[in-house]
């Protein structure tokens, strides 16, 4: 009996490690909590990965003048978990924290902040984070800027904008080979995105941009390279409800981009899984590995929402890219093709 007490109690006291992706399950950080990282975004740096989202606490309300379901959490801030293998992950705390006393802020409980994306600049050496900053009806449409000196923070706020006086809501970076960095932002009311080329040091855009994917509505961006060429995975406009997930295509950023269609395959793949797509990682130390990152909202209660990562699969014969659901994966996925 005691030694049983003491068993439970060891085992109580650490959390279970993770050996594989459940897409779609609880999904517990190194202390035993859910992780709570929404329309996050990843960054690699020295061997670590950092998972920044939204950090999302408290009840779901739908305001009484809501048309469309806008259902709300209140702003809490931005979290911030490290992983040494995209498995298990550590909660750094909220790195870029909500301003309760100040209504006139971006980051009053009151705002929206979402789909939060931290990118490193190697010349100034700041963690630099962009994030979707808007009003409650989301009519502000803003991008919001913080920085850092460290990946886990904490994070000082410079601002939101419009980016080149655009609308922008949700939104994506890239930094391409040459350190050139990029805010891809779903504008024009959410039907055309926006390709912002940004400043040397990555908190503004400098003035180059274009229209892409023009009256084609689409949201939840996630951008990567892959064999020299440029691809964005994206959703379609429905709120917090699931819709097709769509892979695009290109040689330049900049340039014209080609829909493929959607890489999704296997179950609910017509409406991504029930799931939004948010971030796209490269795995370090694996050739042509990537996963895709998605958002499993459950709308009438945010902070409960999970996450759907699943591998980019490359067919080594046509080099077409697919999405398969897999209940359950490991990285050895990426060593079988
Ligand atoms: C879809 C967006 O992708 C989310 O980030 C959020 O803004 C919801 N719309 C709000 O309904």
């Amino acid at each position: 009996m005691f030694l049983a007490v003491c068993v439970c109690g060891i085992v109580g006291m650490q959390a279970q490690k993770n050996e594989s992706f459940r897409p779609g399950q609880v999904w517990n950080d190194t202390e035993g909590n859910p992780i709570n990282a929404h329309g996050g975004g990843l960054l690699y740096h020295q061997g670590t990965y950092y998972w920044y989202g939204e950090y999302k606490v408290g009840e779901t309300v739908l305001p009484a003048d809501a048309t469309w379901e806008r259902y709300r959490t209140d702003v809490t801030g931005i979290s911030c978990y490290s992983s040494k293998d995209l498995l298990n992950w550590r909660f750094e705390g909220v790195v870029l924290k909500a301003v309760p006393d100040d209504p006139g802020s971006d980051l009053h409980p009151s705002q929206v902040v979402e789909r939060p994306k931290v990118i490193y600049n190697e010349e100034t050496g700041k963690f630099v984070m962009w994030m979707h900053t808007d009003s409650p009806d989301y009519g502000k449409a803003e991008a919001g800027v913080a920085i850092a000196d460290s990946p886990t923070g904490e994070f000082k706020y410079l601002g939101g904008f419009r980016p080149n006086g655009t609308m922008s809501r949700d939104q994506a970076l890239f930094v391409d080979d040459d350190g050139t960095a990029y805010q891809f932002s779903s504008s024009e009311d959410n039907q055309t995105m926006h390709i912002n080329r940004l400043t040397d040091d990555y908190t503004k855009p400098d003035g180059t941009y274009v229209r892409r994917f023009v009256d084609m509505s689409r949201e939840a961006p996630a951008v990567f390279k892959h064999g020299g060429k440029y691809y964005m995975l994206s959703s379609g406009c429905t709120g917090w409800s699931p819709n097709e997930a769509e892979l695009a295509v290109a040689d330049s950023i900049m340039g014209e981009w080609t829909v493929i269609g959607n890489p999704c395959t296997g179950p609910d793949s017509e409406k991504t899984f029930c799931g939004q797509s948010t971030f796209v990682i490269p795995v370090q130390g694996k050739k042509n590995a990537y996963i895709a990152c998605f958002d499993m909202w459950n709308k009438t209660d945010l902070q409960n929402s999970k996450y759907i990562w699943l591998p980019i699969l490359i067919d080594e014969h046509t080099g077409k890219l697919s999405i398969p659901w897999l209940a359950e994966w490991d990285m050895s996925v990426f060593d079988n093709k």
